[in-house]
């Protein structure tokens, strides 16, 4: 008989599955699809970076494993912290990872031993819950306020944070677009040193911030060094999502604990990749602001187009989603399906980012322009019709 572990058991069906499958039924059905559900860049990476990448794809020594990081990488890294505040020493204090969903999938079998307790925000990126599950270990969900869309520290007891392990935090976050101030940075770094807490700070997007606000990395806060590693990806700052490539940053014990691991799961990432990484990282590019502009367009057609149809929806400050609540207060994924059937408008429930997202949906502005009216339109005539 085969059959799946406790572990694998206590995981969630993904994500994007169930909506996947209506997709898919849809398109077979020859209708079309405006996909919104997930947030996979549609904006190219810059040349340079795909120049790297296909001079040494032709190069037959290659394709060797690589094991470990090009030394230029972690250097490369370090020199672009210097834009948040941070110096990094690149042997110590940069771990290269094969995209920061791999990184976070290994953190909690890294740390955590069953039962140990760790501390996320709800609603929240599904990977944390799903890591300290597979590590047989405790989550205790942080409620995020759903105005300053920061986590509602004070929530907790203190035995809760006697108890607590480690903590993940995100921002921008991913799903709510909320963004970290250095006030709440400060108060969690004062957190982690009083209660022996180890801080995981998600900084993906950390290049998608919009009007003035500062995205700021926690290991800017004076002590955060001492207590956090912080994750970020080439992903999304430089549209690099499907050659998974990222990087953790920050406490080089912690860091040294996680290469231990990582150095019995995988060989390294593909060199001609790291390559184009180091160039991205490392070459001047006008990107930076053009895409950031880009996508404020995106924000300010798409959310007014929402507006417009009645749909009050709150323009994100950071990232590329709006998180909406469902217009009359529907559960989020009867919603969410009901919508793509009716409409080929796929969305994200908020159910999938913990029980503090029900009632919401993520729309992840990554079409053009015109592409994202046509899509409020969709919603707009479906809800007047319901
Ligand atoms: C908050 C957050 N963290 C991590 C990831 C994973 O990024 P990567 O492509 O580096 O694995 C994503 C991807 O959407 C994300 O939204």
């Amino acid at each position: 008989m085969i059959t799946p572990s406790k572990r694998l058991q206590s995981l969630p069906e993904g994500v994007f599955q169930d909506l996947a499958l209506a997709k898919g039924q849809r398109l077979a059905a020859g209708d079309d699809v405006i996909d919104l559900s997930v947030g996979s860049p549609d904006f190219p990476p810059p040349a340079h970076a795909i120049a790297e990448l296909t001079k040494h794809a032709a190069e037959t020594n290659q394709y060797g494993y690589a094991i470990t990081a090009l030394p230029a990488f972690q250097e490369a890294v370090a020199a672009f912290y210097e834009r948040y505040g941070v110096t990094l020493d690149p042997v110590h204090e940069v771990l290269q990872l094969a995209g920061s969903q791999e990184g976070l999938s290994h953190l909690a079998l890294t740390f955590i031993n069953p039962g140990d307790l760790v501390l996320i925000p709800d609603p929240g990126y599904p990977i944390y819950e799903a890591g300290v599950r597979l590590a047989g270990g405790e989550v205790m969900p942080i409620p995020v306020d759903p105005h300053t869309l920061h986590p509602r520290l004070d929530d907790l007891s203190g035995r809760d944070l006697q108890r607590a392990k480690m903590m993940i935090l995100n921002y921008p976050s991913n799903p709510t677009a909320g963004l970290a101030t250095r006030q709440m940075f400060e108060h969690v770094v004062r957190l982690a040193h009083q209660h022996d807490i180890f801080i995981v700070h998600d900084f993906a997007y950390s290049e998608l911030v919009f009007d003035d606000n500062e995205a700021i990395s926690i290991l800017s806060i004076p002590g955060a060094k001492d207590v956090a590693i912080e994750f970020n990806s080439l992903s999304k700052t430089y549209n690099l999502a499907g050659a998974r490539i990222a990087y953790a940053v920050g406490n080089p014990t912690a860091l040294d604990c996680l290469r231990k691991l990582k150095s019995h799961m995988d060989f390294g990432v593909f060199l001609p990749i790291q390559r184009a990484a180091i160039a991205a990282l490392r070459e001047p590019w006008d990107g930076y602001d053009r895409q950031r502009i880009a996508y404020m367009e995106r924000r300010d057609a798409f959310c007014g187009a929402l507006i417009e149809t009645g749909w009050e929806v709150r323009k994100p400050a950071a990232t590329m989603f709006v998180w909406a609540k469902t217009p009359n207060g529907e559960d989020s994924y009867p919603f969410a399906l009901d919508l793509l059937r009716a409409t080929g408008v796929a969305v994200t429930p908020g159910i999938a980012f913990g029980p503090r997202g029900e009632g919401y949906v993520r729309m992840a502005f990554v079409r053009d322009i015109d592409v994202l009216q046509e899509a409020a339109r969709r919603i707009g005539e479906w809800l007047k019709r319901r």
